[in-house]
């Protein structure tokens, strides 16, 4: 069974299939909302305050007041794994609108942000995983607060569905040359042993497993840039690798056809998958050697 809360004014667990979910809501009619994925690896939350403290800060961006600390909320989403008897590896989806009310662009004035969270299996991609994924190059059409994770999503929907439709699995968006990030992950590039990623500015999402790539890179004493790399750079690139809560530190083997290097997963980005690994808890599966 699942089953989920939705929290209008006080947090009830139903069902999936029985909830009702007004039709004048401004997550519906305007993208007014901010949103989350969290994984979970063996009925537990991976990353899950890194990603209840991006919810709040997403939310203030969008000057939307959220009906529950960062405390309740975090109990709540427990609960939900609970209830779920949730054991396996997957993820919860959550998203907080500012609420319903009649249609008007202006913010409406008593209404309560709406609130949801489900929780989905989700098994591990071990194909991806240990040979990497192909993409392709897209502009990047968003707007200019990339950081905050809202709902609107049509720009890396038909980013993906391109990459999709050439048969792959990411785009990598670019502005003018320049690489932000991927429609649905962060991305780096491995040049002469140092790695460079696009800083955390308003540009890029903040990713969680960002996060802690960039602890893994610093324990392993090798250099994190955080400056942008361009279309260009990766055609000398020695690896590539992306990251996200779903796709987790995930080789990188083309770019538009093209292989990186011999076409197999590099080893730094071996090493940071194994090291993803350890820091989630889950079955080692990447042997890496020194
Ligand atoms: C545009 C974008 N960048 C980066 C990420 C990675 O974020 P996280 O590591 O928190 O999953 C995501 C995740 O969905 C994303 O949508």
């Amino acid at each position: 069974m699942s089953v989920y809360p939705i929290t209008l004014s006080q947090t009830t667990f139903v069902h999936r299939d029985s909830l009702k979910y007004p039709f004048e809501e401004r997550g519906l009619q305007f993208g007014d909302g901010v949103y989350e994925v969290i994984r979970i690896y063996n009925g537990q939350y991976y990353l899950l305050t890194e990603h209840v403290d991006r919810l709040f800060r997403s939310a203030e961006a969008i000057k939307m007041e959220l009906p529950f600390s960062k405390e309740e909320i975090t109990n709540q989403l427990i609960e939900l794994l609970e209830r779920n008897d949730m054991n396996n590896d997957g993820k919860v989806y959550l998203q907080a609108t500012r609420g319903s009310a009649p249609r008007d662009h202006v913010f409406p004035k008593d209404a309560e942000a709406n609130f949801y969270a489900y929780v989905l299996d989700l098994p591990r991609n071990m194909d991806n995983f240990r040979n990497g994924v192909g993409t392709i190059t897209h502009e990047d059409l968003r707007w200019a607060n990339c950081y905050i994770k809202s709902l609107n999503l049509l720009p890396n929907v038909l980013a993906k569905q391109t990459a999709k439709e050439n048969g792959c699995y990411e785009a990598i968006l670019h502005k003018d040359g320049v690489v932000t990030e991927c429609s649905s992950s962060n991305i780096y590039l491995v040049k002469d042993g140092k790695i460079y990623t696009h800083p955390t500015t308003k540009q890029i999402l903040h990713g969680c497993v960002r996060i802690r790539v960039e602890q893994f890179v610093k324990s392993l004493e090798i250099p994190f840039i955080e400056e942008a790399f361009t279309l260009n750079d990766i055609q000398t690139a020695d690896e590539l690798f992306l990251s996200s809560s779903t796709s987790e530190v995930l080789p990188v083997v083309s770019v538009d056809g093209k292989t990186i290097q011999d076409g197999k997963p590099g080893s730094i980005t071996k090493q940071l998958q194994h090291e993803y690994e350890k820091d989630a808890n889950i079955q080692g599966t990447i042997q890496h050697m020194n």
